[in-house]
């Protein structure tokens, strides 16, 4: 298994693009990915149509900020796709450092939950804050590897030898090497200081540089403001092509590495997926389908936000699915979808594939 972060404490220079595109980019050759995101900020969740705030479970309760530390990785993640989840953290990670300034083994916590996952995943790619506090530290010390985002403009090389330092500490700490990668990310062909900027970093970096440039490419930006992967959202995209080159880059290191790939892992191929039906003045909306055998329950209950957005995560096993919504007891399909099936009784009912 590895276990790669994505860290630089400045903040923008694209760990959590990084982290996101090449999550969805390991899984989509085949990878068992895990994302952690260790940033407080919520952002990679939010990338993936996850709200943070709206998790029982996150990360927080994995390291212990809510007192017992009961709750395991795998209480945590959410299935985003075929081989792809995600462990979320919310705001409530900021105080990491408060509760467990006196507490023995505080940069340790990570790494010991992560290691109860072994051989559930090929790959563990954890998301880092803009600091170098407690959380980056427990996610380098989690770690095998680092990759380093670095965006090309005037002062992104600035605080590079901090987080160099940083990293000393960690081997220094732990007694094995951590293998360090820079990636030059927002990439601008048109202007003198990427051109600049990119040398001076290989420069630097010298052999420790994936060869794989990320261009700046404003569908990745676009891909995060609908929750998507770029994958996802766009496989025309430069930024796909990017991503993709470095998931490939990123894979040929396998071999290297001597890296054996997990076989199929049940227990882990659930996958989540939202329903959402819009209809602020329904009384009440909820859904039913196959995935229930088309019975009302607590399962079928849907809540409702302040827009008067209803919506249902449901964690599906990979297959076909036909479903209704019941609006105030009439049944609707799903006006989102645009898959439709004949149904017994001479209507239509919405079908989803989970694969
Ligand atoms: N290659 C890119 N091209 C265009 N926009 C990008 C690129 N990489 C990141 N961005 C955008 O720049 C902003 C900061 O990136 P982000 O990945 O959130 O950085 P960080 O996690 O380091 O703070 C986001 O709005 C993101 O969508
Ligand atoms: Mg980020």
């Amino acid at each position: 298994m590895r276990i790669i972060s994505i860290a630089n404490q400045k903040g923008g220079c694209g760990k959590t693009t990084t982290a996101v595109n090449l999550s969805a980019c390991l899984a989509n050759k085949g990878r068992k990915v895990l994302l952690i995101d260790m940033d407080p900020q919520g952002h990679s969740a939010l990338h993936l149509n996850i709200n943070p705030d709206e998790q029982s479970k996150t990360v927080s309760d994995v390291l212990g900020i809510s007192g017992s530390r009961a709750t395991s990785l795998d209480e945590v993640m959410l299935g985003i796709g075929k081989n792809f989840h995600m462990a979320p953290s919310n705001i409530s990670l900021s105080t990491l450092d408060q509760h467990l300034s006196m507490v023995q083994g505080r940069e340790t916590r990570l790494k010991e939950s992560i290691d109860s996952l072994y051989q559930a995943f090929d790959y563990i790619i954890i998301d880092c804050p803009p600091s170098l506090g407690l959380l980056t530290f427990n996610s380098l010390l989690a770690s095998t590897e680092v990759i380093v985002p670095i965006e090309m403009s005037l002062f992104s090389l600035h605080g590079i030898g901090r987080l160099m330092e940083i990293l000393g500490l960690v081997q220094e700490k732990t007694g094995h090497k951590l293998k360090i990668n820079a990636v030059a990310t927002m990439y601008d062909s048109r202007t003198r200081i990427s051109k600049e900027v990119l040398n001076d970093i290989r420069d630097n970096f010298k052999g420790s540089m994936y060869k794989t440039v990320i261009n700046l490419n404003v569908k990745l930006k676009e891909a995060a403001s609908f929750g998507k992967s770029i994958l996802d959202y766009q496989k025309r995209a430069r930024g796909f092509t990017d991503y993709m080159a470095l998931a490939n880059e990123v894979v040929k290191e396998e071999k290297h590495l001597g890296m054996e790939l997990v076989k199929q892992n049940k227990a882990f191929s659930k996958i989540e997926k939202q329903f959402v039906f819009h209809a602020p003045d329904a009384i009440s909306v909820k859904i039913v389908g196959s995935f229930n055998n088309w019975t009302l329950s607590e399962e079928s209950t849907m809540e409702r936000d302040q827009e008067g957005k209803w919506s249902k995560r449901l964690l599906l096993d990979p297959g076909k699915y036909e479903y209704k919504f019941l609006v105030n007891d009439i049944w609707i399909e799903d006006k989102r979808n645009p898959n439709l099936s004949d149904n017994a009784f001479g209507g239509k009912n919405s079908v989803i594939e989970i694969v």
